[in-house]
């Protein structure tokens, strides 16, 4: 049987949650990557060094017992985030980065940013305590077309930040855009990108066609055809700006599948088979490992993983939810086959 053994991988960006949502989710993350970056878009919202740690204590009770898996916890920021947390973050060994969220722009966000260029403050603080800044780049406003939300971030609001701030580290989170790709590629090294196993795979058909498909709606939206070809070549290109962040963003599928459905696809199950299947039709499988194993502890200046993961072509068939007790939470690609199969890790 074909097989691929790689670096064992980390995900830089996920959503794991809390409670019931997060002992179901987080054994599949736990099983495939060795660290990941967590976000911290909980109800309240995660934004102090004090908050970050009594959550990384339930992931890490979560850790299923002998697997090896380290949470990297993100802040996130608010008009009120002080100088002195972020030094205290700086300075503490559980908090990675600071996340932006533009207010009200997708999940649990109403505690965000509502005026960006009033937390420079705080941008240039973190640039002095060199702690990585996380952007969800979508303009919030409610005229703006929701297919052109990225873009219109990119130009009028992370090109300044970008200017201001040449030495702030920068991920601009799961892009979806080929003026996102081409804004990423062209500026500085200081300035780095996620990309989602949807949007790599996906186009807007899958989300809209022949039938509203809630379980494909994420934010930013899955787009067009020639997007999703721009980040396919992205993160098949070897360019280490490009790295793994699966967004993978669990909610109860009674919350996706209803009048006004929440945001966001489960991918945690299934996260490096999926991007098998997309570098793989990109006939692209040796970059793999730097996509998802080597460039983004780089970028966030970690050392690499030591261990291994094997995957083996062998089809098998997405169960149609995870999760017990009448909790549901409905993964990409529910009932349908995958090509690849995570084998086995070793640490
Ligand atoms: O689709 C999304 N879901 N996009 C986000 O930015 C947040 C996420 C979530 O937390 O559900
Ligand atoms: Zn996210």
């Amino acid at each position: 049987m074909k097989t691929l053994t790689i670096t064992r991988p980390d995900d830089w960006h996920i959503h794991v949650r809390s409670g019931a949502v997060l002992k179901t989710v987080l054994a599949h993350t736990a099983r495939q990557f060795a660290r990941a970056i967590i976000m911290p878009n909980l109800k309240p919202p995660v934004t102090t060094v004090a908050q970050a740690l009594t959550y990384r204590d339930e992931i890490l009770r979560a850790v299923p017992v002998g697997v090896d898996f380290t949470p990297l916890m993100t802040l996130y920021l608010t008009g009120a985030t002080t100088a002195a947390e972020i030094k205290a973050a700086a300075e503490s060994d559980a908090v990675y980065a600071f996340k932006l969220y533009p207010a009200g722009a997708t999940t649990n966000s109403d505690a965000g940013v509502a005026d960006i260029t009033a937390i420079y403050p705080a941008l240039a603080a973190m640039e002095k305590h060199n702690l990585p800044l996380l952007i969800h780049g979508e303009v919030t406003d409610e005229q703006c077309d929701i297919f052109d939300r990225e873009r219109v971030f990119v130009d009028t609001h992370l090109r300044a930040i970008v200017e201001h701030f040449p030495n702030l580290r920068t991920v601009l989170e799961h892009v979806t855009t080929t003026e996102a790709v081409q804004f990423v590629q062209t500026a500085g090294d200081t300035i780095a990108a996620t990309i989602t196993p949807q949007h790599l795979l996906f186009n807007r058909n899958a989300v809209l066609a022949g039938g509203i498909r809630p379980h494909y709606y994420c934010l930013p939206i899955i787009k067009r055809e020639r997007h999703r070809l721009a980040l396919l070549a992205a993160a098949t290109s070897g360019n280490p700006k490009f790295f793994l962040g699966t967004d993978s963003a669990p909610h109860l599928t009674s919350l996706k599948e209803t009048a006004c459905g929440c945001a966001g696809c489960y991918s945690a199950h299934a996260a490096l088979e999926l991007y098998a299947e997309a570098f793989e039709r990109a006939d692209a499988l040796d970059k793999l490992e730097g996509f998802a194993s080597f460039y983004g502890a780089d970028f966030y200046r970690l050392p690499r993983n030591t261990g291994t993961v094997t995957l083996e072509k062998n089809s098998w068939t997405v169960p149609a939810f995870y999760g017990e007790n009448g909790l549901s939470i409905t993964p990409l690609k529910a009932g349908e086959a995958l090509s690849w199969k995570l084998q086995h890790y070793q640490s």
